[in-house]
């Protein structure tokens, strides 16, 4: 598995799978980041606790262009400043109440999160869309060792599902499972998007339980 560095974008999710004015967790090598879209569909990264009492941002609601802490109501807008506590309606919240921001941005149909200020844009993947993520009960020291995947040059991961090949990007998780998002051809009808996700999802039972033949995955 290729080592990332905190200057490194890595991908938390699929863009189709956070609609506007949701907010979910984002699960970073370092931990859980609130991630959360704007009715207007802009995207915010910030530290997953209130400033306020330390409830986790990322099980507030999002209105308009700001994110609710679910416990008191403080809210916050996209650069961190917070912009309300309903508690004291006619007080100008201090700058210093922040929460931190972290850069974010969507590529490919995917989102990308990076820690600090990032080198440049994300990767490209000419051709290749989204299939699905998903999360993988396994180490990533033990999934770089599987005979199920294939390495290209750039230490990147593929697999071939239900005939089509198939580019993971792997994200570790700091309880030593790994987050896989799965890439396919633009060009894959429905029909071969179902199949090679339900290949997938069959490769992840046999990971999960130790199985390592190249055979059972193809
Ligand atoms: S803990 Fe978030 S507003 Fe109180």
């Amino acid at each position: 598995m290729r080592p990332h560095s905190s200057a490194e974008w890595l991908p938390l999710m699929l863009s189709a799978d956070l609609p506007p004015m949701t907010a979910v967790p984002a699960l970073m090598p370092e931990g859980t980041l609130a991630l959360w879209r704007a009715e207007s569909g802009t995207l915010a990264l910030q530290a997953d606790r209130c400033p306020h009492r330390g409830m986790r941002l990322s099980h507030g609601f999002v209105r308009g262009e700001a994110l609710s802490c679910i416990y008191h109501g403080w809210r916050y807008g996209q650069t961190g400043r917070c912009l309300k506590i309903p508690a004291h309606p006619r007080l100008e919240p201090p700058e210093a109440i922040r929460v931190e921001t972290h850069a974010v941005t969507e590529s490919g149909g995917l989102i990308w999160g990076c820690l600090e200020t990032p080198a440049g844009r994300p990767p490209t993947f000419d051709g290749l869309l989204p299939l699905r993520m998903i999360s993988l009960s396994v180490s990533p020291e033990r999934l770089a060792t599987s005979e199920l995947l294939d390495r290209r040059e750039d230490g990147r991961m593929t697999i071939k599902l239900a005939g089509q090949d198939c580019l993971l990007l792997c994200l570790a998780q700091p309880d030593d499972s790994t987050l896989l998002f799965c890439l396919i051809a633009e060009s894959a009808s429905t029909d071969e998007r179902i199949a090679a996700s339900r290949a997938l999802e069959a490769c992840r039972i046999r990971l999960e339980a130790g199985e390592t033949g190249k055979e059972i995955s193809r």
